[in-house]
């Protein structure tokens, strides 16, 4: 496997006399998707809130194509390419799906980037995702389904031209048939080169879309495996803290 794209060594994060993370070790590939499983309060979040730089880690070392990098700011996370879809997907209602996209560039902030070329860049984002389900780029986001919405959220990223792409629990508030568009999509993504970390609570899901899963028990790293290396009835096993790998690759 080439090198990651993102890596994290040892990193931790206390709140007050609270272990959130404890000394954990990560990566994530170009090109592949790397699910990060765990119970509630496992530390999922917390581990995402510092690769986003909305939640710095107090320790450890983030590795960026190989080099140190800080993430001490929204900011950094950005310049980097790394772009988080959160659950609740921050997208603007009031605004259309173009807008959407496009939310927060700085050039539509100081007006250089005009509506006709956003169009034409937000359309041959979703095309090359192969979505044929949005009617029409000026829709109101506020009109959409859960998976359309997912989708909007996905194809920003790909307009972005981010690098590595989070998704928080992409499927949790989907039904079968929206799910199962939703996850081609996160294939597509990392077929398009794009390191995609994707937390999960379904199994299922992991082991349909993932390439390597990573499994947080009381923030610590418990295995860290390709998907095609494991089973899930091992992964629950990791999940609920009955079983760890000896050393965690
Ligand atoms: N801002 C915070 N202040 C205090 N404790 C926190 C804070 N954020 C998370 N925690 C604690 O850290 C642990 C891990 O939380 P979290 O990262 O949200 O887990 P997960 O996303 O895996 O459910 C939990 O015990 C949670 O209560
Ligand atoms: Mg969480």
């Amino acid at each position: 496997m080439n090198s990651p794209i993102i890596e994290l060594k040892a990193v931790t994060k206390s709140f007050g006399p609270v272990n959130v993370l404890k000394g954990v070790d990560f990566a994530a590939h170009a090109g592949r998707v790397t699910a990060l499983v765990g119970d509630n309060g496992a530390g999922k979040s917390t581990l995402i809130k510092g690769l986003a730089g909305v939640q710095p880690y107090d320790g450890g070392e983030v590795l960026f194509a190989g080099e140190p990098v800080q993430l001490g700011h929204p900011r950094d996370a950005s310049k980097h390419g790394i772009e988080v879809v959160y659950q609740d997907l921050a997208l603007c209602d009031n605004l259309d799906i173009v807008q959407n996209m496009f939310l927060g560039r700085e050039e539509v902030r100081v007006g250089t980037f005009e509506e006709g070329r956003m169009e034409v860049e937000a359309a041959a984002a979703l095309q090359s995702l192969s979505v044929r389900t949005v009617k029409s780029l000026r829709q109101k986001v506020a009109s959409l389904s859960g998976g359309q919405r997912q989708t909007v959220a996905i194809a920003r990223a790909v307009v972005k031209q981010s690098k590595v792409v989070i998704l928080d629990e992409p499927t949790a508030a989907l039904g079968v048939a929206q799910t199962a568009q939703v996850l081609s999509l996160v294939r597509r993504l990392a077929d398009h080169g794009v390191a995609v970390i994707m937390i999960s609570h379904n199994l299922a899901d992991v082991f349909e879309v993932a390439d390597d899963v990573s499994v947080l028990y009381l923030g610590e790293m418990t295995a860290r495996l390709p998907v095609a290396e494991t089973t899930r009835d091992d992964v629950v096993a990791y999940i609920t803290g009955t079983k760890r790998m000896e050393r965690v690759a």
